[in-house]
């Protein structure tokens, strides 16, 4: 009798799920704007141009505090580039590290 506590329940949602879709009016939905933005400062264009192509600026904003600002954020850099094949410019990776570094 263990099977039918588990398995009625299931199948009245599967029933309730169907019932409420064969019902259902279209929903007008629209999804809330993208809220996660880097902070101002300077480089903010060269970071925005190679930092947001792949995940969200949350990645950043959410990083423990750190003693080695600038270290941590060109090993981070480097991680993007040689780990996850970021293909940014040795050119901007400078820009980039002390932007991070002055603003995060
Ligand atoms: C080619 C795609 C790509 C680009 C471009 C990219 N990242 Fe990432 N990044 C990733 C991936 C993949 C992860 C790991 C995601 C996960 O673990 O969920 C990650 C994770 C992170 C993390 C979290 C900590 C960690 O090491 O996992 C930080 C911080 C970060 N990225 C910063 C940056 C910065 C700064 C830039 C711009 C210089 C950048 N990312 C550009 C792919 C990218």
């Amino acid at each position: 009798m263990i099977m039918q506590r588990t398995v009625l329940p299931a199948i009245t949602l599967a029933l309730a799920a169907a019932a409420g879709s064969a019902f259902a009016a279209p929903v007008n939905y629209k999804t809330p704007d993208e809220v996660a933005a880097f902070k101002p400062g300077p480089n903010l264009e060269v970071v925005q141009g190679n930092c947001s192509a792949c995940h969200s600026s949350d990645y950043v904003a959410t990083q423990p505090p750190m003693k080695d600002k600038k270290g941590f954020w060109q090993a981070e850099v480097t991680k993007m580039i040689k780990v996850y094949g970021a293909p940014i410019d040795d050119a901007d990776v400078s820009k980039i590290v002390d932007y991070l570094a002055a603003t995060y």
